[in-house]
């Protein structure tokens, strides 16, 4: 939405250049020599929105801008077409540049932004390649922190959080436990009760996940939803005991997603829950555990939406 908003404000910007260099060419007489002047000044203006066009639109728009530029200056040519000779060749060789001015920046941008989408790609693939690893070895599933991402993304959504925070909201949930890189196995896995000491040791991986992901300058955000996945809204988790407001939104919201998918999924001392135990079990933490807002937000999402999720990241014992 928010992008569609950007885009349309970027048209209504380009189409308004457009129209006041055009009036104030069309306008502005060739007599006497000072205003002769402003006239070629402005016709040299003509370059500037296929330029624009190619930066916010690629060369589709360098196209499209360069054509509408062309037939506004083709039909002041021939309105005041001159006679002298070295004249018709300047004009007509402007009209070519206008379309250089747009073709070869809309080819560059394009071929820029195809490159960042290939390298995003290739960042998410080797985070998810990271993240699956570390879920292989506490859960023996490779694709709980995916699914409790798409549940957090779900939930943003329907908070009509923005895209660009939404995505960093994304790989916070995605990257939750990236610190139980730091604890022993011995605890990590043990079967049984941890002991107090054990415990200490585990809840230590938010502050070391925070640490390892902060340092990765797109994930600034994400690292901040990392270092409160394990605080409550009453203010009775760690590490900081955060409350209410002060956690950030994103870890809030994650919070919810974590646990939906804690009891919808199999676990060898119980079979998975459905979908209405669960939120059961969900809308009774509310305002202790979780953030009332976001319960209620969770609540309203159709179950066929997470169920579909649920379908589409299938555990797999490997
Ligand atoms: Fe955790």
């Amino acid at each position: 939405m928010c992008k569609q908003n950007g885009s349309r404000s970027k048209i209504i910007f380009l189409v308004s250049v457009i129209g006041i260099i055009a009036i104030m060419h069309y306008l502005t007489p060739t007599e006497p020599h000072s205003y002769h002047k402003l006239h070629i000044i402005l016709r040299k203006l003509y370059f500037l929105p296929p330029v624009m066009a190619a930066a916010w639109f690629g060369l589709r728009g360098a196209c499209i801008t360069a054509l509408g530029v062309s037939v506004l200056f083709i039909l002041h040519a021939f309105l005041d077409w001159p006679g002298n000779y070295m004249e018709q060749a300047n004009q007509m060789g402007e009209l070519v540049g206008f379309w250089i001015a747009g073709v070869i920046p809309g080819w560059l941008f394009d071929r820029q932004r195809s490159l960042l989408l290939d390298l995003a790609h290739a960042n998410e693939e080797t985070l998810l390649g990271l993240v699956s690893a570390l879920d292989l070895r506490e859960h023996n599933t490779r694709l709980h922190s995916q699914r409790v991402r798409e549940y957090t993304e779900l939930i943003a959504t329907k908070l009509g959080v923005d895209e660009k925070v939404k995505r960093e909201i994304g790989f916070g949930a995605l990257l939750h436990d990236v610190g139980k890189i730091a604890v022993p196995d011995q605890i990590l896995l043990k079967p049984g009760k941890l002991t107090d000491q054990e415990w200490d040791e585990m809840r230590k991986h938010p502050e070391a996940g925070y640490r390892i992901v902060k340092r990765i300058g797109f994930l600034k955000d994400a690292a901040e939803i990392v270092y409160s996945h394990h605080e409550q809204f009453d203010g009775g988790g760690y590490p900081r005991g955060l409350k209410g407001k002060s956690i950030p939104f994103g870890a809030r919201m994650f919070m919810v997603a974590d646990v939906y998918d804690a009891l919808t999924s199999e676990r060898p001392y119980r079979s998975p829950m459905k979908y209405d135990e669960a939120a059961a079990e969900i809308k009774g933490q509310s305002g202790s555990h979780f953030d009332p807002v976001v319960v209620d937000t969770f609540l309203a999402i159709p179950p066929e939406q997470l169920q579909e999720i649920s379908r589409r990241y299938q555990d797999q014992s490997l």
